[in-house]
């Protein structure tokens, strides 16, 4: 598979997302407005991806303010637009803010704290994936079968992914069943690229309607709920694709782990709780529409809440790169077990 997001000659090349799996598509990226357009349009996607394109983004405006003369006053205001692209995902205004610092001391020097950030990015996921597997299948239990939501691979990632990098992990291990893929409406991340990540990987899945995620819980066909996040508050609510909550509450109710993956990087300590998130409210044609068919009659008013809250007390366990949090082991000790 091709990497989501490569950097090449001062230009942030993108797999385009919104055309997966049926065309493989790449844009070559060389201004920020093209960029913040990216994002808001989910070419480039997935939060530890949006915190990859933050900071190669503060590479890309450095060489466009040498190209075009800016003032250091526009190179900031330009910056921030790139941070503000969306606002529920924390890492991609994490990963503007590893690399702004730099730009004081020209595009190289960024350029080179972009790519080092990038490197960080993509080590956190494998490791996570490793102890994420360790952890679910430590009981000595037979193969597991695992439902996940959205798409939290290697084309959310950069390489290998969160809560599918547990499942990568699972199967490298020959501890893996099989997958069952909510669809995720409204953009179907999960059965336009989650499916095409598995059947890449030779791992058997079922897509389903995310209306029948919690039943198909309940009726026993899987082990274990594996997400990613794109951002975690404090107290460790979760906040991540919507429809994720119904899966929390019915893997609660089914007496099973609900398991998120995500890079210490998405846990954001500044907000106490999962209400204090800014929830992404996107064109209610998403909803009404359905690859550019209306699906609803004209003029149906929409609610499109990209993501929703999960609270801490439905997750079993958050795998980072560093820890496993859990009831015991919370956000504020700062260490966990394996
Ligand atoms: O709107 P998207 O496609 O960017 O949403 C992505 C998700 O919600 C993922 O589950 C989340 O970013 C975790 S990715 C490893």
């Amino acid at each position: 598979m091709d990497r989501p997001l490569e950097w090449r000659a001062h230009r942030i090349h993108a797999l385009d997302q919104t055309v997966l799996p049926f065309d493989v598509r790449h844009l070559a990226i060389t201004s920020v407005t093209e960029l913040v357009s990216a994002i808001r349009r989910l070419v480039i996607r997935g939060a530890p991806l949006l915190g990859a394109a933050g900071a190669l983004g503060v590479a890309l405006a450095a060489y466009q303010a040498e190209r075009e003369g800016w003032s250091a006053e526009r190179l900031d205001q330009e910056i921030g637009r790139i941070r503000e692209a969306r606002p529920t995902a924390v890492n991609l205004a994490g990963g503007v803010d590893a690399v702004r610092p730099f730009v004081a001391a020209g595009p190289a020097a960024t350029e080179e704290a972009a790519l080092a950030e990038v490197g960080r990015i993509t080590a956190a996921n494998r490791e996570i994936g490793e102890r994420g597997a360790h952890h679910l299948s430590g009981s000595g239990s037979g193969p597991l079968r695992i439902h996940t939501h959205c798409n939290t691979g290697a084309l959310a990632c950069v390489e290998w992914g969160t809560g599918l990098g547990i499942i990568r992990s699972l199967h490298e291990r020959g501890r893996l069943d099989h997958v069952i893929v909510d669809e995720t409406r409204p953009l179907l991340q999960g059965s336009r690229l989650t499916c095409w990540e598995l059947a890449e990987l030779g791992i058997e899945h079922r897509v389903v309607c995310d209306g029948a995620g919690p039943f198909v819980i309940a009726q026993g066909w899987a082990d274990a709920v594996v997400v990613g996040a794109d951002r975690i508050a404090a107290n460790g609510d979760v906040v991540n694709k919507v429809g994720t909550y119904g899966l929390a509450l019915a893997a609660h109710e089914a007496g099973l782990p609900f398991v998120v993956a995500a890079p210490e990087s998405t846990i954001d300590v500044s907000v106490p709780t999962g209400a204090a998130i800014p929830i992404e409210s996107r064109s209610g044609q998403e909803v009404t529409h359905l690859a550019g068919a209306p699906v609803a009659r004209e003029g149906t008013q929409a609610l499109n809440l990209a993501f929703d809250v999960t609270p801490a007390r439905l997750v079993t366990a958050i795998v980072t790169e560093r820890r496993v949090i859990t009831a015991d082991a919370p956000i504020s000790a700062g260490t966990g077990t394996r």
